[in-house]
């Protein structure tokens, strides 16, 4: 069994983003810009928000932090994403989610051009993965392929199963692993034989937010297993999948915390210069 290890991965795509951000700057006498708006005072989103900021800094990506209080209006919120939206320092705007349940995110989504949309999150950019065609893809779902890509995991030709079928993971994550030429089968809640589903996957994705959800009788001998899941329980954080057990089945397993969680901001700052690069061409 191999440990894929995402914050190793994590850091070799940094160091490499850092040399590209470099060379923009060079070519185009400017920093690569990202703005993050956080509404709210949301513990997690406060730390994730900070290792967002930090990690532009590492990785030579201007921030733009934009910190509005848990009532600010919808209007503000609003111009706010428009200014940034018109500003040409600025080539990506995140609004963390979720947003205080005041606020219509949907609306506030829409004022991020797609061209600046460095979550992925929108229609368009949706609508491209599903044509595999290029654009932006969700960033924890792109960098669970990083992850395969990186540990010479071809998914072409293998069984694939998703389980989990949200707009920012499991949905992206099937149009992806289709998109590399895997058999997609994605299971959800309302899935009859989730068990028998899960046990043909060559690659399984767990991204159902429950703890140690898959167990060792779900996965087939030989398997790769993705744990998307990061869950706390009792303080401590646990994966969707049951590491102990099924870690003696797989052939390649995650790790939470330490496997597709430092991916996502990895792949935030390469979506970044990624929309830069394209502003610029
Ligand atoms: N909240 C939790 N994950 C994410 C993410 O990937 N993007 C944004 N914008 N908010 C989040």
């Amino acid at each position: 069994m191999t440990l894929i290890d995402g914050k190793k991965v994590s850091a070799d795509v940094r160091a490499e983003l850092k040399t590209e951000t470099a060379a923009f700057e060079t070519q185009y006498g400017k920093k690569v810009g990202l703005a993050v708006v956080l509404v709210g005072e949301d513990p997690a989103s406060q730390v994730y928000v900070r290792n967002k900021i930090r990690g532009c800094e590492e990785a030579g990506i201007r921030s733009f932090a934009h910190y509005l209080p848990a009532t600010a209006s919808q209007s503000e919120v609003e111009e706010l994403v428009s200014a940034l939206a018109a500003d040409d320092n600025v080539h990506g705007i995140l609004v963390q989610l979720p947003l205080p349940r005041h606020l219509d995110e949907e609306k506030i989504l829409a004022c991020i051009p797609t061209a600046k949309d460095v979550d992925g999150f929108s229609a368009e950019n949706i609508g491209r993965l599903a044509m595999h065609e290029e654009g932006t893809v969700a960033c924890t779902p792109s960098g669970v392929m990083e992850l395969l890509k990186r540990y010479e995991i071809d998914p072409r030709g293998k069984k694939a199963v998703v389980v989990g079928r949200s707009n920012i993971v499991g949905r992206p994550m099937a149009l992806l692993l289709l998109n590399a030429d895997a058999t997609v089968t994605v299971c959800h809640s309302r899935t009859a034989d989730l068990k028998a589903e899960c046990a043909q996957a060559d690659i399984l994705v767990a991204a159902i937010g429950k703890p140690k959800f898959i167990t060792a009788d779900m996965v087939k001998n030989g398997a790769v297993v993705v744990d998307v899941g990061i869950n706390r329980v009792d303080g401590k954080l646990v994966g969707d999948v049951d590491f102990e057990e099924v870690s003696k089945k797989a052939s390649y397993i995650t790790p939470v915390p330490g496997g597709v969680g430092p991916m996502t901001i990895a792949m935030l700052l390469k979506n970044a210069v990624a929309c830069a690069k394209r502003a610029v061409r």
